[in-house]
């Protein structure tokens, strides 16, 4: 089993080699860049030669407080710095596709955050761009490189759990939307920021849907005015099933972040570690039974990584490795534009009331 699980941890491991580094400049200076980003890069040795924020003193300062060499006055000044190979573009979904179409026009390589657009229409017109130019251009969609789903992910495709019937995830925790001013008017809230993560993820393990429906809800008396709890439903052409649920405003302090996924040979059960004391959480924690292998049972697996800051090596380490050795990243824009159709076939379902089906 150890050995099983060394193929597994090898997976999963987030190391960027010397020879992919290239340096990385950064839009935007926010919570995520500073909880998750730069100490990931630091972790992963990265070199980040300067940041810009339409902020210059939020700049600074994340820049004094990580040793960032330089600040930008602004993105025409970054894009125009030839030693900058890649940007990393992390600021609110409004402001990101002017940015990313100003990157592409420099030849930049690029790492947006998610979502990189609210939109189908514009996700498609970006992916095109950046393939026409020839850059390098993925989503930050590092739920992908988090160790307990990355882990879950090489076991089944190592078929330990032999055919996938169904995806579950689970989330109840409290969240302080106030946090993001700029979230507070977002009428598509709850999926557009956050559980695209797990329908990103829901795609990746289980392929296109053929329909999904969803609802959601608001509490009285909220901070956003978006909807704050959503239940989403996929179905899948070979049968299969899957389920997102997301409630962000439990008040029982007794946050949980579940998923469970199961085959016809054996099932993965898990946590995710970061919901249950955001932005710090604790790791993951991943559980795996097999007649495949077999297990005698549960057994569980060591995660020794988490979701932030660790993740964000993953979905940089991607970028940089795509740059170094054209390979593909985890999370394309090209991939990413589905995601984007999908986030918004669930607000359509939401607000119809009706299953949407994909015409494929
Ligand atoms: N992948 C994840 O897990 C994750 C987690 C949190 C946030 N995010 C995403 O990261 C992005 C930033 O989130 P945050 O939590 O850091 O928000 P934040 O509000 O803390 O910071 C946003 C920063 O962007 C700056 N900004 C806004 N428009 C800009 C522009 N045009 N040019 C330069 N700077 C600009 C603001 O001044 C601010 O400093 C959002 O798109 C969010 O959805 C992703």
């Amino acid at each position: 089993m150890i050995d099983l699980f060394a193929d597994v941890s090898d997976y999963c491991r987030l190391v960027i080699p010397e020879a992919h580094k290239r340096p990385i400049a950064i839009i935007g200076a926010g919570g995520i860049v500073d909880g998750a980003h730069l100490p990931a890069y630091r972790l992963a040795g990265l070199e980040v030669v300067g940041i810009t924020d339409i902020d210059p003193e939020r700049a600074r300062d994340v820049a004094a407080r990580h040793g960032i060499p330089r600040v930008y006055e602004s993105l025409a000044e970054l894009l125009a710095d030839d030693r900058v190979e890649v940007v990393d573009i992390a600021v609110p979904v409004t402001h990101q596709p002017p940015i990313f179409r100003a990157a592409v026009a420099a030849g930049k390589h690029i790492l947006a955050q998610k979502p990189f657009t609210d939109n189908p229409q514009t996700a498609r017109e970006l992916a095109a761009l950046a393939a026409q130019a020839g850059v390098v251009a993925a989503v930050n969609q590092q739920m992908r490189f988090d160790e307990g789903i990355a882990a879950a992910h090489r076991m089944v495709e190592a078929g330990w759990l032999g055919t996938v019937t169904s995806f579950a995830l689970t989330v109840n925790v409290f969240t302080d939307w106030s946090q993001w001013e700029w979230a507070k008017a977002m009428e598509r809230l709850e999926i557009m920021v956050h559980s695209i993560h797990y329908h990103d993820a829901v795609r990746w393990f289980m392929g296109e849907p053929s329909s999904v429906y969803a609802v959601a809800g608001r509490t009285p008396g909220q901070y956003p005015v978006g909807e704050t709890r959503t239940t989403s439903s996929y179905t899948f052409p070979d049968g299969s099933s899957a389920l997102v649920s997301a409630n962000h405003m439990n008040l029982g302090g007794d946050n949980s972040a579940e998923f469970r996924i199961e085959g016809t040979g054996g099932a993965i059960r898990g946590t995710l570690g970061l919901m249950y004391d955001y932005p710090n959480g604790r790791p993951d924690t991943l559980e795996v039974t097999s007649t495949v292998l077999p297990t005698d049972g549960w057994v569980p697996y060591p995660v020794t990584q988490r979701w932030f800051p660790h993740a964000f090596i993953g979905s940089m380490g991607s970028v940089l490795e795509a740059i170094a050795t054209g390979s593909t990243p985890r999370s394309t824009v090209g991939d990413n534009v589905k995601t984007i159709e999908l986030v918004d076939a669930l607000y359509r379902s939401m607000g119809a009331n009706e299953v949407v089906h994909f015409d494929r």
